[in-house]
């Protein structure tokens, strides 16, 4: 079959990169893609986000089946568009997109079905905002209830940095319209995971867990990102955890979202915090994480594009997935400046040694080709180094080896990537 992966990032190379070895795929294409996604299938160039450019793509190249990898084409309806000429799609509608789209309608969603998550409000302006801080003694979080690419959430740690927050999201609208409602919610401690299922409408089939590591410093300093380094599997989540999640959080969402008439089919990420209560749902994504997406890819051993045919085709029953019995971590180089300010265009050098380092990969991200077979930096982050080992603390000495033998010097990565895995022992 003709499969199309939609977006840019290491998730979609990581994507490509599995889905190039099913025997069912006689034809891949990526759109857009980036310099290592082209490896393995061919780059096309429309962006994630034109909606209609991608479906008048599909239907001229006859693809069969499109992939979706991130979250705005879809909570714009790419795959409601694509279902409605005819092409098949993995990724979740518009309406169950808004469940990553908006904070609230997630966390209304939560309080109507019995979800264990944080306690909140909703306001839509910013004195009532501020009245809730006020009112609370404990620590807040603050977020904008719409898309804002993982920087829309602001955890406070005092009364002034929750004003502080709630004037930088609803009066100088940092995230746009994305600010226009903000949920403010009880900051919860524990530990963080990274928990994903493929849902096929019904039936939930869940994936491995992971832990992401989303500041920009080491010792997690500094202003989240997108992330920048992952690890599988996640110690936190053992098999009687992910029973306890499949069923006091997965299942009565997905039966949620059917009553509310808005079929969930696609991949369920659900970003958790874990105390000795139980699991609490922190968000819902409703794409692969990026860079988990990439670690997750390693470990699978079974075929990805049944496996995804089969959820967007509501028949999850007839999948088993088998996974490696390892690690496999990812490390995140990016630019120098980001999440803030940086510049593009600056030249990687030494991708192959890296890639020739035994149990490693080397997905890009934010990455263009250069002349002459140069690769150029083209993004914030731009390279997920992914290595496979016995235990964590083996999979990150390869990845560091390999992050060592690029050689890039406006680039930057996190150097502490696993340390809460290795901490356990
Ligand atoms: P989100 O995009 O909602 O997952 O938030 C981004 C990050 O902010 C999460 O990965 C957490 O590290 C942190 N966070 C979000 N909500 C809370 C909360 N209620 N309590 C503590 N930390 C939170
Ligand atoms: N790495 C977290 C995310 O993809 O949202």
């Amino acid at each position: 079959m003709k499969v199309l992966v939609v977006g840019s990032g290491g998730r979609e190379h990581a994507l490509c990169w599995a889905i190039a070895k099913s025997p069912m795929c006689d034809a891949l294409y990526c759109a857009p893609g980036n310099a290592g996604a082209a490896a393995v299938a061919e780059c096309v160039d429309v962006d994630a986000e034109d909606v209609t450019g991608i479906v008048r793509f599909a239907k001229k190249t006859e693809i069969d089946f499109v992939v979706v990898g991130p979250e705005a084409p879809l909570v714009a309806g790419l795959a409601d568009k694509l279902n409605a000429v005819g092409i098949k799609v993995f990724g979740v509608s518009a309406s169950a997109a808004e469940l990553e789209g908006s904070k609230t309608f997630m966390k209304d969603l939560c309080a109507k079905y019995g979800i264990p998550t944080s306690d909140y409000e909703t306001f839509d302006e910013p004195d009532a905002a501020k009245e809730y801080i006020l009112r609370h003694q404990g620590r807040v979080v603050v977020k904008a209830d719409g898309l804002a690419a993982g920087k829309g959430v602001i955890v406070c740690h005092n009364q002034n940095e929750g004003f502080a927050a709630i004037d930088h999201i609803m009066t100088e609208r940092a995230f746009g319209e994305s600010g226009d409602l903000v949920v403010i919610e009880e900051f919860l401690a524990g530990e963080e995971a990274s928990f994903f299922a493929l849902v096929d409408g019904e039936r939930a089939l869940p994936l491995v867990a992971a832990q992401d590591h989303k500041a920009v410093c080491d010792g997690d300093k500094g202003p989240n990102t997108g992330g920048m380094g992952a690890y599988t599997p996640a110690p936190v989540v053992d098999e009687a955890m992910q029973q306890r999640v499949m069923d006091e959080i997965i299942a009565p969402l997905i039966n949620g979202m059917a009553q509310e008439g808005r079929p969930y089919k696609g991949v369920l990420f659900a970003g958790l915090m874990i105390d000795e209560a139980g699991p609490k749902l922190l968000e819902i994504n409703v794409r692969f994480g990026d860079p988990e997406c990439q670690p997750l890819m390693m470990r699978l051993e079974s075929d990805l594009l049944e496996a995804l045919l089969a959820c967007a085709e509501g028949r999850l029953d007839e999948i088993k997935l088998q996974w490696k019995k390892n690690t496999a971590l990812v490390v995140v180089m990016a630019t120098e400046g980001y999440p803030g300010h940086y510049k593009k265009g600056s030249e990687i050098k030494n991708l192959d040694a890296a890639a020739a380092i035994e149990g490693v990969e080397v997905f890009h991200a934010g990455t263009k080709a250069g002349s002459n077979g140069t690769v150029l930096a083209n993004g914030g982050r731009v390279l997920g180094i992914t290595a496979a080992g016995k235990t964590v603390a083996e999979a990150r000495k390869k990845a560091y080896e390999a992050v060592d033998a690029v050689d890039w010097p406006e680039g930057f990565c996190r150097r502490d990537i696993g340390w809460r895995a290795i901490e356990r022992g």
